[in-house]
């Protein structure tokens, strides 16, 4: 049985004689975050030691022993009893010196064909895939709880926008099943990420593959993987699903972002269009009338940590030269962070949507005000054979009046219409609200009939992802 040299207790203390200095030995660690591997880091164990001993490199009692001895430690951290030393690094040489300890020279054959290199890529892969799975569960129950809103507001106005300006009246619903939309693109984004993650690195060994007869199919398949790396040096340095499941966070967060601010923008007293609930916002420790959407305000600021957790991902993968780079530790922290952020943020949002009130009569008042019927004004013209230009014209005279004598469409008379361009008639008085949302009968517009078609295709289309096996 070999030892570790004198002066090192290291697993890779066997050409050092002198100790690590201490600072060094803390800057070099990372088991106080990686330890969050150690079930992926055991399921990898216990794969490679079942493929040794199929293989006949190590014997199958050995690997029985490697297995006990495993699922021992895996006991010993869920229960919160295992011991982390920050002398044995990270997880991977925590857990296997633990393994040494526990059954001896069994557990000192479990390295045999593989490197820590392969080894973290393959841990990091498992955690990647099951943070994608998790992420979409909650994104499809954010959709749900999106288009159950849409459903229950399904009646409700509202102005829409362009440059914060009012624009045009559209539907509650149409606008909320907007961010559905951008979600189920967020969805796909994160599936095409789990499956390019999920791929089996183990067997590049270092960096060059390895000298045994192993079987890598064998282990793809035990752990669950699509197929195994297909490059030795790529499989041990590429963090491309890292960056993978940082752009489709950070994308992910500009969404909730943007929808955050609508919803602090809407219930301010400005805007007067939603009340939050007690138990998604609080109150002013000075200001006893306050009530401040916190929760929406937080998911807008933490979209920032996930933009630069991209830009950390991006940056430190961009000066390495192949192979594996101890750089790539610094991989961990920010990916943790990510999936945490995202999972909370998508969790407090869909908790959030069905406690919304929404003051109706304030956001109907405000579809049709502040001459948001414009354009249908002039599309009435013009659907009379008015060039639209010309429509367009006639109609910017005739609100640019009606702002000088202080009134609105509503108050006009037929003959105030016809001053304006001749092509008028009675009818353009049954231009109302509900006229306006039921005219813009597109594909993809805002006419009711449309939306609660729209609606329907999102739900069939989530109900078809959720029954699909992936
Ligand atoms: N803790 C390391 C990481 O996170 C594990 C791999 C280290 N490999 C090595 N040869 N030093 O990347």
């Amino acid at each position: 049985m070999t030892q570790p040299s004198e002066g090192s207790s290291k697993l890779w203390g066997g050409r050092f004689s002198g100790e690590t200095d201490a600072l060094v030995e803390m800057f070099n660690a990372s088991i106080d975050f990686d330890r969050r591997l150690y079930a992926e880091d055991i399921e990898g164990s216990i794969a490679h030691a079942g493929m040794l001993a199929a293989q006949g490199i190590i014997s199958t009692a050995d690997r029985d022993t490697v297995i006990a001895g495993l699922e021992a430690i895996r006991a010993e951290i869920d229960a919160g009893t295992f011991a982390f030393r920050l002398d044995r690094e990270d997880i991977h040489l925590n857990i296997e010196a633990a393994l040494i300890e526990r059954v001896g020279d069994a557990g000192r054959r479990l390295h045999t064909a593989r490197s820590r290199n392969d080894q973290v890529a393959t841990d990091t892969r498992l955690h990647t895939r099951a943070a994608c799975d998790a992420i979409v569960e909650a994104l499809r129950a954010l959709r749900a709880a999106f288009l159950d809103l849409a459903e229950r507001e399904a009646a409700t106005a509202m102005p829409g926008y362009t440059h914060l300006q009012r624009a045009q009246p559209i539907l509650l619903a149409h606008h909320l099943q907007a961010y559905e939309a951008m979600l189920a693109r967020d969805t796909e984004r994160f599936t095409q990420a789990r499956a390019r993650a999920n791929v089996l690195p183990l067997g590049a060994g270092a960096l060059a593959g390895v000298t045994y007869p192993i079987d890598r199919e064998a282990v793809a398949r035990a752990l669950g993987f699509d197929g195994v790396a297909e490059n030795s040096l790529d499989a041990v340095s590429d963090r491309d699903f890292v960056v993978d499941v940082h752009a489709a966070a950070a994308l992910a967060m500009v969404h909730l972002s943007r929808f955050a601010e609508e919803v602090i923008l809407w219930a301010t007293a400005e805007f007067g269009f939603l009340r939050l609930d007690d138990r998604y916002s609080t109150g002013s420790s000075i200001m006893p009338q306050k009530k401040n959407p916190d929760v929406a305000e937080l998911t807008r600021g933490k979209s920032a940590r996930v933009i630069g957790n991209l830009v950390q991902a991006l940056t430190m993968l961009k000066g390495q030269p192949l192979a594996y780079n101890k750089d790539n530790q610094e991989d961990k922290e920010s990916l943790f962070d990510t999936i945490d952020t995202l999972l909370v943020c998508l969790r407090v949002t869909t908790g959030m949507l069905p406690t919304m009130t929404f003051d109706r009569e304030r956001m109907r008042a405000a579809a049709f005000a502040n001459f948001a019927l414009a354009t249908d004004i002039a599309d009435y013209l013009a659907k009379k054979g008015v060039p639209f230009r010309d429509a367009h014209e006639a109609v910017g005279a005739l609100v640019a009046r009606c702002e000088r004598e202080g009134r609105t469409f509503e108050d006009l008379s037929l003959e105030d219409y016809q001053l304006a361009h001749s092509s008028f008639e009675s009818d353009v008085l049954a231009i109302d609200l509900d006229a306006a949302l039921a005219a813009r009968d597109v594909p993809g517009g805002t006419a009711p009939k449309r939306v609660t078609e729209a609606r329907a295709a999102a739900r069939a289309r989530l109900a078809a992802e959720t029954s699909r096996p992936r």
